[in-house]
């Protein structure tokens, strides 16, 4: 896509089609305001008689208006002036941009990155626009047959700034929103794609690939093999029961030297059918969304690389699939983990925990500043918070509240939770260094304890995305979060915000 910054008025513009809004009360944005002045009051005249409406999201494309060089302004609801934030920015240029894919607009010219919006400045309404026109876009569609319905021919987006000075920030916003657009497509392809399709290997693939892509990144690739002279027995207990061979991705970004990297581990279940504790039927296809956490992860990576931050970045995924059959993992079994630890398996669902363990084991070699870690952990996480925010949980405050501050700025929520010996006693094995599993209640938070075990002496994060990784129902998909969160707090690290 083609971003352009633009201090012209917004009726002034000859485009496609002009984006403005209406706050309720009959209150214009700064572009409505200007088309009405110039088409002699005809949305006032409109809102009068019920025709356009200030009802957040609702959208109305006008053609042929009177004083306005724009083929098309759309004309989208904005609700409470006075409440008007990030997330309603997005929600009403996200229904604009619908109405807007109902013509065909090559170029547009978005006016409400000129409102005041509490928390944003050009910076952040240029990236909110970037990335809401490439969620927009987004389609998945490589595994229909047959012909591809066409996406609207959107190719130019203009970005509306009130002074010169701003073209700058707003530009940067653009680029940084595109960047986190792409790794969220990464990591939304990924989400999709079927169990058959998206196995270990494959992710393997599409990190060898994205490595080809940049200079600064490369990708290592370890089979079971490999993994089992490192003693990863936690990990490979997962993929006893299955034939697909399972990987442990390692990447690496190097955009600064001398500087410890930042770690980013993600959960890669490509499909998690519980093994011998087998999940029920009904829903079970959405487990091959349990590998949500290595697309994040990966998708984030691509984002930094593709914006070349001077900072240090490593990606590991354990990739596996989950399986029963007669050779798996069965409830009982006390396997090693490569930090020493012993785990009984008293539940062997719970396999997030014991291929993340090995990762974050291996992950020391890398020395990390951070270490933070991505999983579609537990139901129960799913429980606690629904499916708007990410669970945060860190023994270290600061990391915790950072990560909590990113979730804010690029309007990827997400909302701490503790962690403690209180919940991690529920780990108490009779046989072993620990068991896998704890009792049902703050099942979030045991799983969280059950990782620190092994994240000793580390400034380590996780994040639990059971709950935001992925929709169900009508709009079954994956999401592409915690793109923009990770993105957002790498780039603040590397002093690249405003
Ligand atoms: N991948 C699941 C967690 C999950 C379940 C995420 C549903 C999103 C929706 C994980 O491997 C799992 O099965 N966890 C168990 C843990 C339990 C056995 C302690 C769970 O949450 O039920
Ligand atoms: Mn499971
Ligand atoms: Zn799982």
């Amino acid at each position: 896509m083609n971003y352009f910054t633009t201090t012209s008025a917004a009726s002034r513009r000859a485009v496609d089609c002009v984006i403005v809004g209406i706050y309720d009360r009959g209150r214009l944005s700064s572009g409505a305001a200007d088309i009405d002045a110039a088409s002699k009051g005809s949305l006032k005249r409109l809102l009068k008689n019920g025709d356009i409406s200030a009802q957040l999201g609702r959208s109305a494309v006008l053609t042929d208006v009177a004083g306005v060089k724009a083929t098309r302004v759309v004309v989208v609801g904005l609700g409470k002036y006075s409440t008007f934030d990030v997330a309603k920015f997005r929600k009403a240029l996200g229904s604009a941009l619908q109405a807007v894919s109902g013509t065909k607009s090559r170029e547009i010219l978005n006016s409400l990155t000129l409102e005041d919006v509490s928390g944003a400045g050009s910076y952040y309404l240029a990236r909110h626009t970037a990335q809401t026109v490439g969620e927009a876009l987004y389609r998945f569609t490589s595994m229909k047959s047959g012909k591809k319905a066409p996406l609207m021919p959107l190719r130019k987006v203009g970005l509306a700034i009130a002074k010169q000075g701003d073209a700058a920030k707003s530009k940067r916003g653009a680029k940084h929103g595109e960047a986190i657009v792409a790794g969220m497509s990464i990591a939304k392809d990924l989400g999709n794609l079927p169990a058959n399709v998206c196995t270990p290997s494959h992710i393997a693939r599409t990190a060898q690939k994205l490595a080809r892509e940049h200079k600064n990144l490369t990708t290592k690739v370890l089979n079971e093999a490999e993994m089992k002279r490192l003693g990863m027995h936690s990990l490979l207990s997962v993929t006893a029961g299955t034939k697909e061979p399972a990987k442990l991705i390692v990447m690496q970004y190097k955009g600064k030297t001398g500087q410890k990297p930042v770690v980013l581990v993600g959960k890669g279940v490509t499909f998690d059918s519980g093994g011998i504790s087998l999940k029920p039927g009904p829903g079970m296809d959405e487990m091959k969304f349990d590998m949500c956490g290595a697309a994040g992860v990966i998708g984030t990576m691509a984002a930094v690389a593709k914006l070349k931050l001077p900072i240090n970045v490593n990606v590991v995924v354990p990739a596996v699939e989950n399986l029963p059959s007669g050779l798996a993992t069965k409830p009982g079994d006390i396997v090693k983990s490569m930090s020493g630890q012993t785990i009984e398996i008293l539940n062997t669902d719970a396999e997030g925990r014991l291929i993340l363990c090995d990762a974050l084991t291996y992950s020391r070699r890398f020395k990390p500043d951070t270490i933070i870690d991505v999983a579609t952990l537990t139901g129960a996480c799913v429980i606690a918070l629904g499916h708007h925010r990410t669970a945060i949980m860190s023994y270290k405050d600061k990391l915790s509240a950072d990560i909590v501050a990113a979730g804010l700025s690029s309007d990827d929520l997400g909302w701490p939770m503790p962690l403690g010996d209180e919940w991690g006693a529920e780990l108490e094995s009779n046989f072993a260094d620990m068991a896998n599993v704890g009792g049902r209640p703050g099942g979030a938070i045991t799983a969280g304890c059950f990782l620190g075990k092994f994240t000793d002496g580390l400034n380590w994060a996780h994040l639990d995305i059971a709950g935001t990784a992925w929709k169900s129902g009508k709009q079954k998909g994956a999401t592409g979060r915690p793109v923009p969160m990770l993105t957002e707090y790498l780039l603040g690290r590397c002093g690249a915000l405003p």
